[in-house]
Protein backbone atom coordinates (compact mmCIF):
# COMPACT_ATOMS: atom_id res chain seq x y z
CA UNK A 1 0.00 0.00 0.00
CA UNK A 2 0.99 3.83 -0.81
CA UNK A 3 0.43 6.60 0.81
CA UNK A 4 1.25 10.04 -0.22
CA UNK A 5 2.11 12.32 2.80
CA UNK A 6 1.89 16.45 2.17
CA UNK A 7 3.82 18.92 4.07
CA UNK A 8 5.33 21.90 4.63
CA UNK A 9 8.59 20.32 6.85
CA UNK A 10 10.69 17.29 7.04
CA UNK A 11 13.03 16.68 9.49
CA UNK A 12 16.23 16.70 9.06
CA UNK A 13 15.77 18.51 5.21
CA UNK A 14 13.75 21.32 6.49
CA UNK A 15 12.82 22.01 9.97
CA UNK A 16 10.97 24.97 12.41
CA UNK A 17 9.20 22.90 15.20
CA UNK A 18 7.94 19.00 15.58
CA UNK A 19 5.83 18.68 12.37
CA UNK A 20 9.24 18.75 10.45
CA UNK A 21 10.19 15.72 13.24
CA UNK A 22 6.93 13.52 12.56
CA UNK A 23 6.51 13.91 8.97
CA UNK A 24 10.19 12.86 8.67
CA UNK A 25 9.98 9.94 10.92
CA UNK A 26 6.46 8.57 9.81
CA UNK A 27 7.72 6.81 6.79
CA UNK A 28 10.26 4.65 8.21
CA UNK A 29 7.86 3.80 10.90
CA UNK A 30 5.24 2.87 8.45
CA UNK A 31 6.91 0.42 6.48
CA UNK A 32 7.39 -1.99 8.57
CA UNK A 33 3.17 -2.21 8.98
CA UNK A 34 2.77 -2.46 5.21
CA UNK A 35 2.60 1.19 3.79
CA UNK A 36 4.76 3.01 1.69
CA UNK A 37 5.26 6.73 1.61
CA UNK A 38 6.16 9.25 -0.35
CA UNK A 39 6.73 12.81 0.99
CA UNK A 40 5.61 15.87 -1.58
CA UNK A 41 6.96 19.22 0.28
CA UNK A 42 7.64 22.44 -1.82
CA UNK A 43 10.93 22.59 -2.98
CA UNK A 44 12.60 24.96 -1.02
CA UNK A 45 16.21 26.04 -2.14
CA UNK A 46 17.76 24.39 0.44
CA UNK A 47 16.16 21.26 0.33
CA UNK A 48 16.02 21.27 -3.81
CA UNK A 49 19.96 21.56 -3.63
CA UNK A 50 19.45 17.60 -1.82
CA UNK A 51 17.46 15.94 -4.30
CA UNK A 52 19.65 13.28 -6.11
CA UNK A 53 18.25 11.97 -9.71
CA UNK A 54 15.57 14.90 -9.94
CA UNK A 55 13.47 14.02 -12.46
CA UNK A 56 9.80 16.19 -13.34
CA UNK A 57 6.61 14.26 -13.40
CA UNK A 58 3.99 16.27 -13.22
CA UNK A 59 4.14 20.47 -14.63
CA UNK A 60 1.56 23.05 -15.40
CA UNK A 61 2.34 25.99 -17.02
CA UNK A 62 0.39 28.40 -14.79
CA UNK A 63 -0.10 27.24 -11.53
CA UNK A 64 -1.37 30.38 -9.96
CA UNK A 65 1.00 33.23 -11.24
CA UNK A 66 4.05 31.14 -12.52
CA UNK A 67 5.28 27.25 -14.08
CA UNK A 68 5.38 24.47 -11.54
CA UNK A 69 6.73 21.34 -11.87
CA UNK A 70 6.85 18.29 -9.49
CA UNK A 71 10.21 16.79 -9.15
CA UNK A 72 10.90 13.06 -7.49
CA UNK A 73 14.07 12.24 -6.70
CA UNK A 74 15.85 10.64 -3.54
CA UNK A 75 17.56 12.52 -0.51
CA UNK A 76 19.82 10.31 1.38
CA UNK A 77 18.22 7.46 -0.62
CA UNK A 78 15.01 8.11 0.45
CA UNK A 79 12.05 8.89 -2.74
CA UNK A 80 10.84 12.26 -2.34
CA UNK A 81 8.93 14.76 -4.44
CA UNK A 82 9.03 18.25 -4.26
CA UNK A 83 7.04 20.95 -5.64
CA UNK A 84 9.15 23.00 -7.72
CA UNK A 85 7.68 26.38 -8.85
CA UNK A 86 10.18 29.33 -8.13
CA UNK A 87 7.60 32.37 -7.60
CA UNK A 88 6.08 30.78 -4.94
CA UNK A 89 8.71 29.10 -3.20
CA UNK A 90 12.25 30.19 -4.55
CA UNK A 91 13.26 32.65 -1.75
CA UNK A 92 15.76 33.49 1.39
CA UNK A 93 15.12 32.55 4.82
CA UNK A 94 12.78 29.83 6.46
CA UNK A 95 9.42 28.17 4.85
CA UNK A 96 7.24 30.49 6.15
CA UNK A 97 9.00 34.21 6.27
CA UNK A 98 11.84 35.71 5.52
CA UNK A 99 13.07 37.16 8.72
CA UNK A 100 9.75 38.14 11.13
CA UNK A 101 7.19 38.33 8.69
CA UNK A 102 5.36 35.88 7.62
CA UNK A 103 5.23 35.85 3.65
CA UNK A 104 2.00 37.50 2.15
CA UNK A 105 1.05 34.82 0.01
CA UNK A 106 1.53 32.06 1.66
CA UNK A 107 -1.85 31.01 1.60
CA UNK A 108 -1.58 30.44 -2.34
CA UNK A 109 2.39 28.90 -2.03
CA UNK A 110 0.39 26.26 0.23
CA UNK A 111 -2.78 26.31 -2.04
CA UNK A 112 0.07 25.36 -5.02
CA UNK A 113 1.29 22.39 -2.27
CA UNK A 114 -2.33 21.00 -1.96
CA UNK A 115 -3.14 21.17 -5.97
CA UNK A 116 0.15 19.45 -7.15
CA UNK A 117 -0.92 16.78 -4.06
CA UNK A 118 -4.03 16.15 -5.32
CA UNK A 119 -3.10 15.64 -8.94
CA UNK A 120 -0.71 13.12 -8.01
CA UNK A 121 -3.42 11.50 -6.21
CA UNK A 122 -5.01 11.12 -9.41
CA UNK A 123 -2.83 10.47 -11.54
CA UNK A 124 0.05 8.67 -10.13
CA UNK A 125 3.70 9.90 -10.91
CA UNK A 126 5.94 7.87 -13.35
CA UNK A 127 9.44 8.03 -11.63
CA UNK A 128 11.03 5.66 -14.43
CA UNK A 129 10.40 2.31 -12.53
CA UNK A 130 8.13 0.78 -14.54
CA UNK A 131 4.37 1.23 -13.92
CA UNK A 132 3.40 4.66 -12.43
CA UNK A 133 3.90 5.38 -8.21
CA UNK A 134 -0.31 6.18 -7.23
CA UNK A 135 -1.37 6.50 -3.85
CA UNK A 136 -4.02 4.91 -2.25
CA UNK A 137 -4.33 6.99 0.33
CA UNK A 138 -3.00 11.42 0.65
CA UNK A 139 -2.08 12.06 4.33
CA UNK A 140 -2.27 15.61 4.85
CA UNK A 141 -0.59 17.41 7.42
CA UNK A 142 -2.09 21.10 9.17
CA UNK A 143 -3.00 24.05 6.97
CA UNK A 144 -0.71 24.33 4.21
CA UNK A 145 -1.96 20.50 3.21
CA UNK A 146 -5.37 21.64 4.41
CA UNK A 147 -6.87 21.99 0.62
CA UNK A 148 -5.82 18.93 -0.74
CA UNK A 149 -8.71 16.75 0.45
CA UNK A 150 -11.05 19.60 -0.87
CA UNK A 151 -9.15 19.21 -4.24
CA UNK A 152 -9.78 15.79 -4.04
CA UNK A 153 -13.24 16.53 -3.39
CA UNK A 154 -14.22 18.59 -5.68
CA UNK A 155 -12.53 16.40 -8.79
CA UNK A 156 -14.50 13.53 -8.18
CA UNK A 157 -11.85 11.53 -7.08
CA UNK A 158 -11.95 8.58 -4.37
CA UNK A 159 -9.14 8.35 -3.09
CA UNK A 160 -9.11 8.29 0.90
CA UNK A 161 -8.07 11.45 2.51
CA UNK A 162 -6.42 11.84 6.12
CA UNK A 163 -6.19 14.80 7.78
CA UNK A 164 -3.82 16.00 10.76
CA UNK A 165 -3.84 18.45 12.78
CA UNK A 166 -0.71 19.12 14.66
CA UNK A 167 -2.08 22.52 15.79
CA UNK A 168 -5.01 23.99 15.31
CA UNK A 169 -3.76 27.85 16.40
CA UNK A 170 -2.77 27.99 12.73
CA UNK A 171 -5.45 27.33 9.77
CA UNK A 172 -4.00 29.28 7.03
CA UNK A 173 -6.80 31.66 6.45
CA UNK A 174 -7.77 34.00 3.33
CA UNK A 175 -10.43 36.20 1.67
CA UNK A 176 -13.12 35.14 -0.14
CA UNK A 177 -11.68 36.98 -3.21
CA UNK A 178 -9.44 34.36 -3.47
CA UNK A 179 -11.43 32.10 -4.11
CA UNK A 180 -11.50 31.87 -8.29
CA UNK A 181 -7.92 32.31 -8.23
CA UNK A 182 -6.92 29.42 -6.06
CA UNK A 183 -9.66 27.28 -7.82
CA UNK A 184 -11.89 26.28 -5.16
CA UNK A 185 -15.95 26.65 -5.74
CA UNK A 186 -17.99 29.08 -4.66
CA UNK A 187 -20.80 26.39 -3.88
CA UNK A 188 -19.07 25.40 -0.99
CA UNK A 189 -17.96 29.29 0.77
CA UNK A 190 -20.74 28.78 3.46
CA UNK A 191 -20.44 27.85 7.40
CA UNK A 192 -20.85 23.99 6.37
CA UNK A 193 -17.86 24.32 3.87
CA UNK A 194 -14.67 26.01 3.84
CA UNK A 195 -15.99 29.38 5.19
CA UNK A 196 -14.86 30.48 8.49
CA UNK A 197 -16.31 33.70 9.90
CA UNK A 198 -16.61 35.33 6.70
CA UNK A 199 -13.17 34.24 5.14
CA UNK A 200 -11.89 30.83 4.10
CA UNK A 201 -10.09 28.49 6.08
CA UNK A 202 -7.49 26.18 4.64
CA UNK A 203 -7.66 23.59 7.58
CA UNK A 204 -11.37 23.66 8.16
CA UNK A 205 -11.25 22.49 4.89
CA UNK A 206 -9.49 19.45 5.26
CA UNK A 207 -10.84 19.27 8.07
CA UNK A 208 -14.44 19.36 6.82
CA UNK A 209 -13.63 17.02 3.22
CA UNK A 210 -11.13 14.44 4.32
CA UNK A 211 -11.99 10.89 4.86
CA UNK A 212 -10.74 10.95 8.42
CA UNK A 213 -9.65 13.45 11.05
CA UNK A 214 -6.64 12.71 13.45
CA UNK A 215 -4.64 14.56 15.82
CA UNK A 216 -1.21 13.85 17.85
CA UNK A 217 -2.42 12.87 21.07
CA UNK A 218 -6.17 11.71 22.83
CA UNK A 219 -6.43 13.91 25.19
CA UNK A 220 -5.94 17.25 22.85
CA UNK A 221 -8.93 15.37 20.90
CA UNK A 222 -10.78 15.92 23.28
CA UNK A 223 -9.47 19.33 24.24
CA UNK A 224 -10.21 20.42 20.96
CA UNK A 225 -13.98 20.10 20.91
CA UNK A 226 -13.84 22.83 23.54
CA UNK A 227 -13.74 26.81 22.68
CA UNK A 228 -10.81 27.28 25.09
CA UNK A 229 -9.05 24.83 22.57
CA UNK A 230 -10.83 24.97 19.34
CA UNK A 231 -9.83 28.32 17.77
CA UNK A 232 -13.36 28.31 16.70
CA UNK A 233 -13.16 25.16 14.49
CA UNK A 234 -14.36 23.20 18.25
CA UNK A 235 -17.99 22.90 16.77
CA UNK A 236 -16.52 20.70 13.58
CA UNK A 237 -13.80 18.66 15.60
CA UNK A 238 -16.89 17.36 17.69
CA UNK A 239 -18.68 16.34 14.96
CA UNK A 240 -16.55 14.53 13.48
CA UNK A 241 -15.86 12.99 16.68
CA UNK A 242 -19.78 12.21 16.95
CA UNK A 243 -19.34 10.14 13.65
CA UNK A 244 -16.36 8.15 14.97
CA UNK A 245 -14.74 10.02 11.82
CA UNK A 246 -11.81 12.17 15.17
CA UNK A 247 -8.92 10.26 16.43
CA UNK A 248 -5.82 10.91 18.83
CA UNK A 249 -2.93 8.98 17.85
CA UNK A 250 0.28 10.15 19.92
CA UNK A 251 3.69 11.15 18.30
CA UNK A 252 6.68 9.19 18.20
CA UNK A 253 10.15 9.80 18.03
CA UNK A 254 12.39 8.34 15.78
CA UNK A 255 14.67 6.69 18.21
CA UNK A 256 17.39 6.04 15.61
CA UNK A 257 18.06 9.78 15.47
CA UNK A 258 17.08 10.58 18.99
CA UNK A 259 19.25 7.76 21.11
CA UNK A 260 22.10 8.19 23.82
CA UNK A 261 24.12 5.33 23.08
CA UNK A 262 24.27 6.44 19.52
CA UNK A 263 23.93 10.22 19.28
CA UNK A 264 27.21 11.72 17.73
CA UNK A 265 26.42 14.82 19.28
CA UNK A 266 27.54 13.50 22.83
CA UNK A 267 29.13 11.62 24.84
CA UNK A 268 27.03 8.44 25.12
CA UNK A 269 25.21 6.55 27.75
CA UNK A 270 22.18 4.75 28.57
CA UNK A 271 19.76 3.88 30.81
CA UNK A 272 21.58 0.39 31.85
CA UNK A 273 24.78 2.66 31.77
CA UNK A 274 24.13 6.20 32.76
CA UNK A 275 27.54 7.06 34.21
CA UNK A 276 28.59 9.58 31.08
CA UNK A 277 25.38 12.10 31.36
CA UNK A 278 27.52 13.34 34.21
CA UNK A 279 29.94 14.01 32.05
CA UNK A 280 27.51 15.89 29.03
CA UNK A 281 25.93 17.74 31.86
CA UNK A 282 29.53 18.99 33.30
CA UNK A 283 29.84 19.60 29.35
CA UNK A 284 26.75 21.61 28.90
CA UNK A 285 27.22 24.00 32.29
CA UNK A 286 30.74 24.86 30.64
CA UNK A 287 29.25 25.56 27.57
CA UNK A 288 26.70 28.02 29.10
CA UNK A 289 29.11 29.27 31.71
CA UNK A 290 27.09 27.78 34.50
CA UNK A 291 28.58 27.22 37.84
CA UNK A 292 28.17 23.46 39.48
CA UNK A 293 24.47 24.27 40.96
CA UNK A 294 23.36 23.07 44.24
CA UNK A 295 19.87 21.21 42.81
CA UNK A 296 19.22 19.92 38.87
CA UNK A 297 20.19 21.78 36.32
CA UNK A 298 17.31 22.32 34.05
CA UNK A 299 17.11 22.78 29.80
CA UNK A 300 14.19 24.34 27.88
CA UNK A 301 14.44 24.21 23.73
CA UNK A 302 11.35 25.75 22.25
CA UNK A 303 9.91 28.51 20.27
CA UNK A 304 9.27 31.59 22.40
CA UNK A 305 5.75 32.01 22.09
CA UNK A 306 2.68 32.78 24.42
CA UNK A 307 1.75 28.95 23.80
CA UNK A 308 4.89 27.35 25.14
CA UNK A 309 4.07 29.51 27.95
CA UNK A 310 7.42 31.13 28.42
CA UNK A 311 5.88 34.05 30.42
CA UNK A 312 5.81 31.45 33.01
CA UNK A 313 9.11 30.66 32.92
CA UNK A 314 10.44 34.30 33.12
CA UNK A 315 8.35 34.60 36.18
CA UNK A 316 9.63 31.45 38.05
CA UNK A 317 12.83 31.10 37.15
CA UNK A 318 14.53 33.27 39.49
CA UNK A 319 13.02 31.52 42.22
CA UNK A 320 14.10 28.11 41.02
CA UNK A 321 17.56 29.58 40.68
CA UNK A 322 17.15 31.23 43.85
CA UNK A 323 16.97 27.65 45.94
CA UNK A 324 19.58 26.52 44.00
CA UNK A 325 18.48 25.30 40.23
CA UNK A 326 20.10 26.19 37.28
CA UNK A 327 19.03 27.23 33.55
CA UNK A 328 19.79 26.80 29.93
CA UNK A 329 17.41 27.95 27.89
CA UNK A 330 17.51 27.21 23.46
CA UNK A 331 15.21 29.35 21.62
CA UNK A 332 13.82 31.89 19.34
CA UNK A 333 11.19 33.77 18.33
CA UNK A 334 9.07 36.49 20.40
CA UNK A 335 11.40 39.53 20.92
CA UNK A 336 10.12 40.57 23.99
CA UNK A 337 10.43 36.82 25.49
CA UNK A 338 13.89 37.28 23.99
CA UNK A 339 14.63 40.13 26.23
CA UNK A 340 13.25 39.44 29.04
CA UNK A 341 15.78 36.12 28.60
CA UNK A 342 18.58 37.97 28.17
CA UNK A 343 18.15 39.78 30.80
CA UNK A 344 17.64 36.89 33.48
CA UNK A 345 20.85 35.85 32.23
CA UNK A 346 22.58 39.22 33.11
CA UNK A 347 21.23 38.83 36.86
CA UNK A 348 22.38 35.39 37.23
CA UNK A 349 24.92 34.82 34.96
CA UNK A 350 26.38 31.51 36.89
CA UNK A 351 23.00 29.86 36.91
CA UNK A 352 20.83 31.33 33.82
CA UNK A 353 22.44 30.96 30.25
CA UNK A 354 20.13 31.36 27.05
CA UNK A 355 21.06 31.00 23.58
CA UNK A 356 18.66 33.00 21.24
CA UNK A 357 18.89 31.28 17.67
CA UNK A 358 17.98 27.67 16.63
CA UNK A 359 20.82 24.68 16.68
CA UNK A 360 20.00 21.46 16.17
CA UNK A 361 23.17 19.76 17.97
CA UNK A 362 22.86 22.32 20.58
CA UNK A 363 19.26 20.65 21.32
CA UNK A 364 20.81 17.52 21.30
CA UNK A 365 23.55 18.47 23.68
CA UNK A 366 20.88 20.02 26.06
CA UNK A 367 18.95 16.35 26.37
CA UNK A 368 22.10 14.94 27.49
CA UNK A 369 22.96 17.05 30.13
CA UNK A 370 19.75 18.15 31.27
CA UNK A 371 18.39 17.01 34.59
CA UNK A 372 15.15 18.45 33.41
CA UNK A 373 13.13 19.40 30.78
CA UNK A 374 10.64 22.36 31.25
CA UNK A 375 7.49 22.72 29.09
CA UNK A 376 4.94 24.52 30.57
CA UNK A 377 2.78 25.00 27.70
CA UNK A 378 -0.80 26.79 27.44
CA UNK A 379 -1.94 24.09 24.74
CA UNK A 380 0.46 21.08 23.43
CA UNK A 381 -0.86 19.40 20.44
CA UNK A 382 1.41 16.52 21.25
CA UNK A 383 4.62 17.38 22.02
CA UNK A 384 8.10 16.03 21.26
CA UNK A 385 10.85 17.85 23.49
CA UNK A 386 9.34 16.12 26.94
CA UNK A 387 9.58 12.84 24.43
CA UNK A 388 13.23 14.04 24.04
CA UNK A 389 13.72 14.24 27.34
CA UNK A 390 12.28 10.90 28.90
CA UNK A 391 14.71 9.10 26.53
CA UNK A 392 18.00 11.31 27.61
CA UNK A 393 17.03 11.25 31.14
CA UNK A 394 16.10 14.93 31.68
CA UNK A 395 13.00 14.69 33.42
CA UNK A 396 9.72 16.26 31.98
CA UNK A 397 8.34 19.36 34.05
CA UNK A 398 5.39 19.80 31.75
CA UNK A 399 1.70 21.46 31.75
CA UNK A 400 -0.91 19.08 32.22
CA UNK A 401 -2.38 19.67 28.81
CA UNK A 402 -2.47 17.64 25.46
CA UNK A 403 0.36 14.98 24.58
CA UNK A 404 2.31 16.35 27.60
CA UNK A 405 -0.11 15.02 29.76
CA UNK A 406 -0.57 11.52 27.94
CA UNK A 407 2.84 10.79 27.64
CA UNK A 408 4.28 12.15 31.28
CA UNK A 409 3.30 10.28 34.79
CA UNK A 410 3.79 12.52 37.26
CA UNK A 411 6.43 12.07 40.63
CA UNK A 412 2.80 11.65 42.96
CA UNK A 413 3.71 9.85 46.69
CA UNK A 414 1.62 7.04 44.71
CA UNK A 415 3.50 6.87 41.65
CA UNK A 416 6.94 7.28 42.80
CA UNK A 417 6.17 4.32 45.44
CA UNK A 418 4.86 2.42 42.32
CA UNK A 419 7.90 2.88 40.45
CA UNK A 420 5.89 4.38 37.60
CA UNK A 421 6.56 7.93 37.36
CA UNK A 422 8.61 9.86 34.53
CA UNK A 423 8.82 13.65 35.66
CA UNK A 424 6.08 16.28 36.51
CA UNK A 425 2.79 17.72 35.81
CA UNK A 426 1.78 21.22 36.86
CA UNK A 427 -1.60 20.47 37.48
CA UNK A 428 -2.63 24.31 37.65
CA UNK A 429 -1.28 26.49 34.84
CA UNK A 430 -0.03 29.66 36.55
CA UNK A 431 3.06 31.15 38.20
CA UNK A 432 2.36 29.75 41.43
CA UNK A 433 1.62 26.00 40.14
CA UNK A 434 4.84 26.07 37.86
CA UNK A 435 7.25 27.04 40.77
CA UNK A 436 5.08 24.36 42.97
CA UNK A 437 6.44 21.65 40.40
CA UNK A 438 9.54 22.70 40.78
CA UNK A 439 9.74 23.18 44.16
CA UNK A 440 8.76 19.24 44.14
CA UNK A 441 11.60 18.69 41.98
CA UNK A 442 14.46 20.18 43.65
CA UNK A 443 13.02 18.07 47.01
CA UNK A 444 13.21 15.23 44.51
CA UNK A 445 16.78 16.04 43.28
CA UNK A 446 18.19 16.11 47.13
CA UNK A 447 17.05 12.11 47.34
CA UNK A 448 19.76 11.30 44.32
CA UNK A 449 18.83 7.76 44.44
CA UNK A 450 14.91 8.14 44.35
CA UNK A 451 15.79 10.83 41.30
CA UNK A 452 17.98 8.01 39.74
CA UNK A 453 14.72 5.22 39.81
CA UNK A 454 12.77 7.91 38.61
CA UNK A 455 14.94 8.24 35.62
CA UNK A 456 15.74 5.09 34.69
CA UNK A 457 12.14 4.35 34.08
CA UNK A 458 11.99 7.71 32.28
CA UNK A 459 14.52 6.76 30.09
CA UNK A 460 13.10 3.04 29.27
CA UNK A 461 9.27 4.39 29.07
CA UNK A 462 8.41 3.51 25.00
CA UNK A 463 8.08 6.99 22.93
CA UNK A 464 9.20 5.16 19.82
CA UNK A 465 6.58 5.31 16.75
CA UNK A 466 5.88 1.69 16.96
CA UNK A 467 2.20 1.65 18.87
CA UNK A 468 1.37 4.77 16.84
CA UNK A 469 2.36 3.77 13.18
CA UNK A 470 0.22 0.60 13.82
CA UNK A 471 -2.33 3.20 14.74
CA UNK A 472 -2.01 5.21 11.15
CA UNK A 473 -1.84 1.82 9.54
CA UNK A 474 -5.17 0.52 10.64
CA UNK A 475 -6.67 3.76 9.47
CA UNK A 476 -5.38 4.10 6.56
CA UNK A 477 -6.31 0.40 5.54
CA UNK A 478 -9.53 0.58 7.30
CA UNK A 479 -10.19 3.33 4.34
CA UNK A 480 -8.63 1.94 1.29
CA UNK A 481 -10.77 -1.11 2.05
P1 LIG B 1 6.39 22.67 18.32
O1 LIG B 1 6.31 21.85 17.11
O2 LIG B 1 5.07 23.21 18.77
O3 LIG B 1 7.41 23.74 18.26
P2 LIG B 1 7.38 20.22 19.58
O4 LIG B 1 7.76 19.96 21.00
O5 LIG B 1 6.48 19.26 18.94
O6 LIG B 1 6.81 21.72 19.55
O7 LIG B 1 8.67 20.21 18.65
C1 LIG B 1 9.70 21.14 18.77
C2 LIG B 1 10.89 20.59 18.01
O8 LIG B 1 11.72 21.67 17.62
C3 LIG B 1 11.77 19.68 18.84
O9 LIG B 1 12.42 18.77 17.96
C4 LIG B 1 12.77 20.65 19.45
O10 LIG B 1 13.96 20.01 19.84
C5 LIG B 1 12.98 21.59 18.29
N1 LIG B 1 13.37 22.95 18.63
C6 LIG B 1 12.58 23.96 19.09
N2 LIG B 1 13.27 25.10 19.23
C7 LIG B 1 14.55 24.82 18.85
C8 LIG B 1 15.76 25.58 18.77
N3 LIG B 1 15.78 26.87 19.10
N4 LIG B 1 16.86 24.96 18.33
C9 LIG B 1 16.83 23.65 18.00
N5 LIG B 1 15.74 22.88 18.05
C10 LIG B 1 14.61 23.46 18.47
C1 LIG C 1 2.87 21.04 16.51
C2 LIG C 1 2.51 21.06 17.99
C3 LIG C 1 3.32 20.08 18.82
C4 LIG C 1 3.44 18.74 18.13
C5 LIG C 1 3.99 18.92 16.72
C6 LIG C 1 4.12 17.61 15.96
O1 LIG C 1 3.93 21.85 16.22
O2 LIG C 1 2.62 22.37 18.53
O3 LIG C 1 2.69 19.90 20.07
O4 LIG C 1 4.30 17.88 18.86
O5 LIG C 1 3.11 19.74 15.99
O6 LIG C 1 2.91 16.92 15.88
Amino acid sequence: RRVLSVASECAPLIKTGGLADVVGALPGALEPCGWESRVLLPAYPQVLDQLDGSRRVWAEDDLFGGPACVRSGTVDGLPMLMLDAPHLFQRPGGPYADGQQDHPDNHVRFAALSWAAAQIAQDGVDDGAGEPWRPDLVHAHDWQAGLAPSYLKYAGASVPTVMTIHNIAFQGIFGEDQLDRLRLPRWDFHPEGIEYHGAVSSLKAGMMHASRVTTVSRTYAEELTTPAFGFGLEGVVAMRRRRGEMHGIVNGIDTTVWDPAQDPHIRPYSAEAPASKAANRAALLQEFGLAEPTGPLAVVVTRLTHQKGVDLLLETLPGFVEAGGAVAVLGSGDPAYEQGLRELAARRPDAVGVRLGYDEPLSHRMYAGGDLVLVPSRFEPCGLTQLYGLRYGALPLVASTGGLRDTVVDATVENLAAGTATGFLVTELSAAGLADALGRALRLHQDQRAWGAVRQTAMTSPVDWSSSAQQYAALFTELVR
